[in-house]
């Protein structure tokens, strides 16, 4: 499984991505909002059940290795997972290294990997979800054409305090109108 946008190239994860993965997972400005620096064992693990998630039938978890033509290094993830099989409401969510920030990269993945899901998936909502001091995602969020459904209070705890989060949404039909809208 892989897409392609203008400028990147989103692939399956391989076993030869352990060290790019790795290297990312050393980066304190990838893991501000998220968690505490991942361990070896933790990188590991993570790739092992990407490479497994790929067996899924019917697959509900696509971890996309985002990387920049002509070259095949891993430079950030794009991912999709299904949240609620009954509302069939799926969550994005993505981060980069931080050389490639500020170009746009992640709302690119985002997009491609938004419009395949609703054509392909059969999805009806898809979902974000980022710590609310995350002004760059949710600038992502927005520029995707995601709506915010609100902010949840103290549901992240990370060094030792309670955060919010803010939840962003958008449904198959504005999509559909957001597509159309771009192509006038
Ligand atoms: C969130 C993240 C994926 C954004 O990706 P990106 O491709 O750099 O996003 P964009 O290029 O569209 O920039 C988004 C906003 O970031 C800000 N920005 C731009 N360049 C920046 C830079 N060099 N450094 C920091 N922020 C920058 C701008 O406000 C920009 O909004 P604008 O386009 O309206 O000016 C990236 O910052 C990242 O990987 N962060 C760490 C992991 C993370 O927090 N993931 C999200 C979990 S919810």
């Amino acid at each position: 499984m892989e897409l392609i946008t203008q400028r990147l190239r989103l692939r399956e994860f391989v076993e030869g991505d352990y060290l790019a993965l790795r290297e990312m997972d050393c980066i304190p400005e990838m893991h501000t909002y998220e968690r505490d620096l991942p361990d070896e064992a933790e990188t590991r693990k993570s790739l092992d059940e990407n490479i497994r998630n790929q067996q899924e039938v019917p697959r509900t978890t696509f971890r996309f290795a985002i990387t920049i033509p002509p070259q095949d290094a891993v430079r950030g993830i794009l991912k999709l997972s299904r949240q609620w099989e009954a509302i069939r409401e799926w969550e994005v969510g993505w981060a980069l290294h931080p050389h490639e920030w500020g170009k746009g990269y992640a709302g690119e993945a985002a997009w491609q990997v938004m419009d395949w899901a609703f054509r392909e998936l059969n999805v009806h909502r898809i979902v974000a979800f980022c710590h609310a001091d995350n002004t760059t995602s949710v600038r992502v969020m927005e520029k995707l054409g995601m709506h915010q459904d609100g902010r949840l209070r103290e549901t992240r705890w990370l060094k030792g305090e309670w955060w919010d989060e803010f939840v962003y949404s958008i449904l198959d039909n504005e999509w559909r109108c957001l597509k159309d809208l771009t192509r006038l």
